[in-house]
């Protein structure tokens, strides 16, 4: 009995020794100390050892049994260390590989025009807002002074979302929403997305944007108004820029203005860009109407103001002359990349 564990101890430890992976030696365990090993196998033979023996013969079999279980321990560790070396060799960084360049977009000519035109009218004390791209037929239409079947109505190619709520179609809605918080004075812009079904050409598109100004305070007068347009119009596009105030027709002003700037490209001499007029349209504009004020609960006789409406697209096409305004849409890189 004695040389039988002694065998089993020896074979064992050889295994053990010459085992080259981890999966082996789970094999071996299974071999010597499993349910069906041969250590196992040796214990039961026990009851043919003479009684005296057994405590011996017992303390042999533990001994042995220990002696595998270490062997075994001690080379799972071997191999585990082995396989992680392995591991970080196979897996090594090198950290002193010159990184990727990445690509590093910028600013769309909408953004670029946008950010200039705030720049300017916060400098002049204004705040700016926002308000909803889904708008109700009231504030889009009704609270600006254009009543149900009015004819100016029509001019603006509504999209419908349901019979009283629509896609804006202007920015104007906002000065309403503003005049209903009922804190004056306002001096504010408010530039946002509009939609019109328009078909898509070099100067129209189904959405498009403006941006929307908006003052009332005590004594305000068209003299305010022009002072502040042709205080922006310089700014935006130079100092030798002139502007004219042309009689137009809005509902929600009156009077009501278009301006024209004189053309930055030939300073009024007249040229492709102006279509030889000299002059370049670039915004609405008026003194609120009292009807409007009254409606967003503002004393027309306590207050007066003024309000103006510019194209977005307009300034960006002018500012870096595009001749067709798809080119804004379309994000091709190759376009995009000039700004
Ligand atoms: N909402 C006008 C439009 O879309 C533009 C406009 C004109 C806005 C005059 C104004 C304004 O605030 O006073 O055609």
């Amino acid at each position: 009995m004695k040389e039988k564990l002694q065998k089993i101890r020896e074979e064992a430890m050889s295994k053990i020794q010459e085992s080259d992976a981890l999966e082996s030696l789970n094999e071996i365990r299974i071999a010597y100390l499993g349910k069906k090993g041969e250590l196992t196998e040796v214990l039961k033979g026990m009851k043919n050892v003479a009684p005296e023996e057994r405590p011996q013969v017992g303390q042999m079999v533990n001994d042995t049994r220990k002696a595998i279980e270490e062997a075994l321990e001690a080379m799972k560790a071997k191999h585990a260390a082995a396989k992680r070396e392995q591991q970080l060799k196979e897996e090594v960084i090198d950290v002193t590989l010159p990184a990727k360049k990445s690509k590093v977009g910028h600013r769309h000519p909408n953004t670029i025009a946008l950010e200039e035109l705030q720049r300017i009218f916060v400098g002049m004390g204004y705040s700016v807002v926002e308000g909803p791209e889904v708008e109700y037929d009231y504030y889009n239409f009704e609270a600006l002074n254009i009543p149900a079947n009015h004819p100016a109505k029509d001019e603006q190619d509504t999209f419908y979302v349901t019979s009283d709520i629509v896609l804006r179609t202007q920015t104007s809605p906002v000065q309403v929403h503003e005049m209903e918080k009922g804190v004056l004075p306002i001096r504010m812009i408010a530039p946002g997305r509009v939609f019109r079904s328009d078909e898509v050409d070099a100067t129209h598109s189904p959405s498009f944007h403006q941006v929307e100004g908006l003052v009332i305070d005590k004594n305000i007068t068209f003299a305010d108004l022009k002072g502040t347009l042709q205080q922006f119009a310089q700014e935006m596009f130079g100092p030798e820029t002139k502007v004219k105030f042309r009689p137009h027709h809005f509902q929600f002003t009156e009077p009501s203005a278009e301006v024209d700037i004189t053309c930055f490209k030939c300073g009024g001499k007249g040229c492709r860009m102006c279509k030889g007029s000299g002059w370049i349209e670039i915004l609405g504009c008026g003194m609120v109407h009292p009807r409007v004020l009254e409606m967003s609960n503002i004393d027309p006789n306590e207050y007066q103001g003024f309000a103006f409406g510019i194209g977005l697209e307009r300034i960006a096409l002018l500012k870096y002359e595009i001749d067709d305004m798809r080119l804004l849409y379309e994000n091709d890189e190759r376009f995009l990349k000039q700004f």
